[in-house]
């Protein structure tokens, strides 16, 4: 199957890079010695999501490494297509084709590493902190919200191919993805079921759950369920995500 050139993702990082915050990431991507490998066209994204995928501590950008594969898959088409808004990766993802997209997934998805201690502390109240724990294990069945864990799962952890975990992101970032689908400027494939939950929750709301979830150490062993067979109800309401067709190969 047709692949772009090689050098075109480096060759968008240095135009992404000009006036952005990983300008400082741009010369060792260039300087690198030259090798095929998937790790070398990647340079263009470890610029900003850390080595191998791991997001920074005090940063906004969201890990990627050990993902499920369908999840960072459709993340990169949502970008690509314009529904998930970032201009530095909407202008790298360009018109990148679906079955390098696919690699590219794959690559982050088979990567396993730990996480390291992230947990920012807050000064977040007990009261919030406790809105924020009910809200994501037991829902509010009265607003029909349903627990976050019924289809993010127990720990958090998310179900293969498409749900990804919770933990161990910047709150900052789980505020803003919320706040994003609430408003319409983040999609998911339809039916949107994140987009109808976020719609039933309050910006307190919003602010509750990601204070707890940011404020949860990750468990040393955190890895996304095999599949929703792993979920033990089935998902509450239906998720387009979950049932979007992925390229063969693509099932973490
Ligand atoms: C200029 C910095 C930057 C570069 C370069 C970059 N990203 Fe990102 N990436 C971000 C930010 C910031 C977000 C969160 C955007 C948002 O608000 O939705 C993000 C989001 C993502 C997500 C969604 C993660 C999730 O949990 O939903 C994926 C997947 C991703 N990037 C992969 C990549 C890949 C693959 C590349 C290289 C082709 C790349 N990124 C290059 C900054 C960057
Ligand atoms: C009905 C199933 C379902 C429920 C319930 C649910 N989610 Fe999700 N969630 C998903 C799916 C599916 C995705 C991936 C959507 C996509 O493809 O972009 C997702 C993605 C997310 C993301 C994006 C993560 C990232 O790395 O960008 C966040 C944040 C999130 N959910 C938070 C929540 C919270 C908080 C709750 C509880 C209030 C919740 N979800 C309840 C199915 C669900």
């Amino acid at each position: 199957m047709a692949e772009p050139a090689l050098p075109t993702l480096l060759r968008r990082l240095l135009a992404a890079a000009a006036g952005l915050l990983c300008l400082q990431f741009a010369p060792a991507a260039s300087a690198a010695p030259f090798e095929d490998s998937m790790a070398q066209r990647v340079l263009a994204c470890t610029g900003c999501h850390g080595a191998q995928g791991r997001s920074a501590p005090d940063g906004y950008y969201p890990r990627i490494a050990g993902k499920p594969a369908g999840y960072l898959l459709q993340q990169l088409q949502h970008f690509r297509d314009g529904r998930r808004r970032y201009q530095p990766m909407q202008r790298l993802l360009g018109n990148l084709d679906d079955h390098y997209l696919a690699q590219i997934a794959e690559h982050f998805a088979a990567l396993d590493l730990p996480y390291p201690g992230l947990v920012v502390a807050h000064d977040t109240p007990p009261q919030q902190l406790a809105a924020g724990r009910q809200l994501v294990e037991d829902g509010d069945a009265a607003r029909q919200i349903p627990a976050c864990t019924a289809c993010h799962g127990e720990q958090l952890g998310g179900v293969a191919p498409a749900i990804p975990g919770l933990l161990g992101l910047p709150v900052d970032y789980l505020n803003g993805q919320l706040g994003a689908w609430r408003s319409g400027s983040r999609r998911a494939a339809e039916p949107d079921c994140m987009a109808a939950i976020t719609r039933r929750l309050t910006a307190a709301d919003i602010a509750a759950v990601s204070r707890w979830l940011a404020a949860q150490p990750v468990p040393a062993r955190y890895k996304p369920l095999a599949s929703a067979d792993g979920l033990p109800t089935g998902l509450p309401i239906d998720c387009g995500s979950t049932a979007a067709q992925l390229p063969d190969g693509v099932r973490q």
